[in-house]
């Protein structure tokens, strides 16, 4: 097989600061994608957040230098990476539009990704239509600048099937060859378990140590993790399977064979929560600290931030302008050139 050239783009939705499940689940794969690829894009997807936030503009407007200093600060390099913001690209809401006849409601309304975002929300009888579209619409985010990578959280796999979908019809339907196969690219720790237990780290269930938090937020959050409720007493025989603070040891203490040996001890009684926490916070502050200080130094900066995206924007535009001519000649739309 020809071997083709590496394009990535991924993106985030500005509503809110970003956190380890975030760090585990996608952006580490960012970091590295970046020295492998000849062109790599990070979207602000702030047309994407206002699907589910129409009444909430401000949050989403001061959300976006936050997911992009989360991102800066964990080493996604503007050197590399092209940073823009979604709403400033409006070819990609053209490209949505061209899109959307390519795509069935049905297909949008059984989505697996979308059913269970849709619960989450309780729209009930109240979908807004833009929120059953976002997968069109992302889509588009990937095509316009043709990436072909995708470094995603595992949730996210059936809404790059379904751009997939859309992306064969397209060449299929105007017999052309312009968008090739999107890959999605899932890290070893696709879910992360929440400091409650819960299946997923997620703002809206509050269950998440942010890569901005403070050391003394990361050990009280780290205190209160859920553990074997069981396991009363120092001497009681404990249980790992579950237990978070042995899940993010495993994920996050790098020496391995400590940990295996904690967790034996750990079966056979004699070894309490607290001296887990302890260690567990430690491997925590160490991993998040240097994030956190490179935020504050470039938080401190914001026009720096703004001029970053400014000529990210201009760069995702000329991409974008070329990918439309094509599309436009694709579709018969192309009068006057
Ligand atoms: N839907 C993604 C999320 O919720 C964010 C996103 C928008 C995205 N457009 C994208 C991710 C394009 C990858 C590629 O995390």
């Amino acid at each position: 097989m020809e071997k083709r050239e590496k394009i990535v783009l991924t993106g985030d939705r500005p509503t809110g600061k970003l956190h380890l499940g975030h760090f585990v689940g996608s952006i580490k794969n960012r970091v590295k994608l970046q020295d492998e690829a000849s062109k790599c894009f990070y979207m602000v997807a702030d047309i994407q957040a206002l699907t589910d936030n129409a009444d909430n503009p401000e949050k989403v407007r001061n959300n976006v230098i936050e997911v992009v200093l989360d991102n800066l600060a964990c080493g996604v390099d503007p050197k590399k990476t092209t940073f823009f913001i979604q709403s400033q690209v409006p070819e990609i809401a053209e490209l949505t539009i061209l899109f959307m006849n390519l795509v069935t409601l049905q297909q949008l309304s059984h989505n697996p990704t979308i059913k269970t975002e849709l619960k989450e929300r309780g729209f009930g009888e109240s979908t807004p239509f833009g929120f059953l579209a976002y997968p069109v619409s992302q889509a588009a985010d990937i095509l316009f600048c043709k990436a072909n990578t995708v470094p995603v959280g595992i949730d996210q796999l059936p809404v790059l099937e379904q751009a997939n979908e859309i992306l064969k019809k397209f060449n299929a339907t105007y017999n052309v060859n312009l968008f090739s196969k999107i890959t999605g690219v899932v890290s070893d720790i696709p879910r992360l378990v929440g400091i409650d237990g819960g299946a997923k780290m997620s703002k809206s269930l509050g269950n998440c140590i942010y890569l901005s938090d403070s050391d003394v937020e990361i050990e009280k959050k780290v205190m209160q993790a859920y553990t074997d409720p069981g396991h009363i007493h120092v001497e009681d025989k404990g249980r790992v399977d579950g237990n978070v603070v042995f899940t993010y040891l495993d994920d996050f203490d790098e020496d391995k064979k400590g940990v295996e040996e904690l967790k034996a001890q750990y079966q056979k009684g004699g070894l309490g929560d607290i001296v887990l926490k302890k260690r567990l916070t430690k491997v925590l502050i160490d991993l998040i600290s240097p994030i956190r200080a490179r935020r504050e130094e470039l938080a401190k900066d914001p026009k720096s931030i703004m001029k970053i995206l400014e000529s990210g924007i201009e760069n995702a535009r000329k991409e974008a302008r070329k990918t439309m001519i094509e599309v436009r000649k694709a579709l018969k739309i192309d009068y006057f050139s």
